[in-house]
């Protein structure tokens, strides 16, 4: 057993455990993938200020985001066929936030459903919703979180048609996987991950298989993206999910200041600064890029997260000392549920949480909910002259 010290770690295990296609899943951005790298790479171009004799002692990450409590301010992202990675995997995953103290988002498009989710945890979690063109399904789905105790509802706004990641099309993905010639050659190297999947039923889109209907194959995400999903999403019908969910609302995928204007006027509870991992517009700027001017556009007004590109702690106190009240992570967590289930996100909480700490304190800070640009030193350029 390898020695695990950093989020790469548990990603080169989750290649070697997972089936190819679902670890080609998570590590696929659209198209030329030139905004899934520019995610990361934009990070490395911000550089730490190195501060000394400074009082370390009595250090803290805690904050909150909408108004919880976090350990720290790194929430776990909503991410599909996440229960594919490893078996039963949002509900390892849960079970690793909450024990940590951060916030658990599940995904739409999950293998465990609301309730499985719900009867496995105790801490309220986060239900991230792409909104179906059926109504009823939409309705019910809602009522269903509600029930469940969800304590924010996360709406996607970048997701209303699928960005191509070519392998996804090349290796056939489904949920479960097809029984092809390449596929068995490759679950018969992936035993572990066999032996879970055997002892589990949930093995398909447990939200959604057997609760909306119109889908060809209910086993393709594509499927269900291309024939279900609305298209006709707008600010009016997200005014009225709003009024229907009555609860906190997030609001994912804002990267563009005129749109988190619109957010504003919405009511939101908080915007997330994405561009959903480089999955859809490849070719946008880095959601760490777009930060600066959204948070100095509109950060007096609503509650500004962020994801795309964080795999360290470090990361993490970029984007916050950028003006990010919190974020997420979404493959750095993955990477460890796929290497070691429940197990493996803990240890990518641990890694992320001690980054960001002992960075911290050599930046001169002791407390996470401080952290300015003073900390930070940022390319006079990093955000770019477009016309
Ligand atoms: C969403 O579900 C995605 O695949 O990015």
């Amino acid at each position: 057993m390898p020695v695990i010290t950093t989020i790469d770690d548990l990603r080169r295990l989750h290649k070697r455990r997972a089936p190819k296609m679902f670890y080609d899943y998570a590590e696929s951005g659209s198209w030329t993938e030139q905004t899934f790298r520019e995610n990361t790479s934009d990070f490395d171009q911000i550089r730490l200020r190195q501060r000394v004799a400074v009082d370390m002692s009595g250090r803290t990450t805690k904050s909150q985001m909408i108004g919880q409590d976090v350990a720290m301010p790194v929430a776990l992202a909503p991410v599909g066929l996440t229960g594919m990675q490893c078996a039963d995997g949002e509900i390892k995953a849960a079970k690793a936030a909450e024990k940590f103290g951060v916030p658990f988002t599940l995904s739409t498009m999950s293998i465990c459903s609301i309730e499985d989710v719900a009867e496995n945890t105790t801490a309220p979690f986060w239900f991230q919703l792409y909104v179906m063109q059926d109504e009823e399904f939409v309705d019910a789905i809602i009522a269903r979180a509600k029930n469940a105790g969800c304590s924010a509802l996360v709406l996607t706004l970048d997701l209303q048609i699928l960005g191509q990641r070519h392998k996804d099309l090349k290796n056939g993905l489904t949920a479960p996987p097809k029984l092809t010639i390449p596929t068995m050659l490759d679950l018969a190297t992936k035993w572990r991950w066999g032996m879970g999947m055997l002892q589990t039923k949930r093995r398909s889109f447990g939200n959604i298989v057997g609760h909306a209907k119109g889908v060809g194959d209910t086993s393709s995400l594509s499927s269900w993206t291309a024939e279900q999903f609305d298209l006709k999403l707008d600010w009016d019908k997200i005014a009225k999910l709003k009024e229907k969910w009555g609860g906190k609302l997030i609001l994912k995928g804002i990267l563009d200041v005129e749109d988190a204007k619109k957010a504003i006027e919405i009511g939101a509870d908080a915007i997330i600064v994405s561009n959903h991992g480089g999955r859809q517009l490849d070719g946008a700027l880095s959601a760490i890029r777009m930060l600066p001017s959204i948070v100095a556009a509109v950060g007096d007004q609503v509650e500004i997260h962020m994801d795309s590109g964080i795999r360290s702690g470090q990361d993490v106190l970029k984007a916050l000392a950028l003006g990010a009240k919190g974020v997420y992570i979404g493959r750095a967590f993955i990477y460890g549920l796929g290497a070691m289930g429940e197990q493996g996100v803990t240890s990518a909480l641990d890694i992320i949480h001690k980054e960001l700490d002992t960075t911290m304190a050599l930046c001169g800070r002791r407390d996470v909910t401080t952290l300015d640009r003073d900390v930070l030193l940022v390319p006079k350029d990093f955000e770019g002259e477009w016309a």
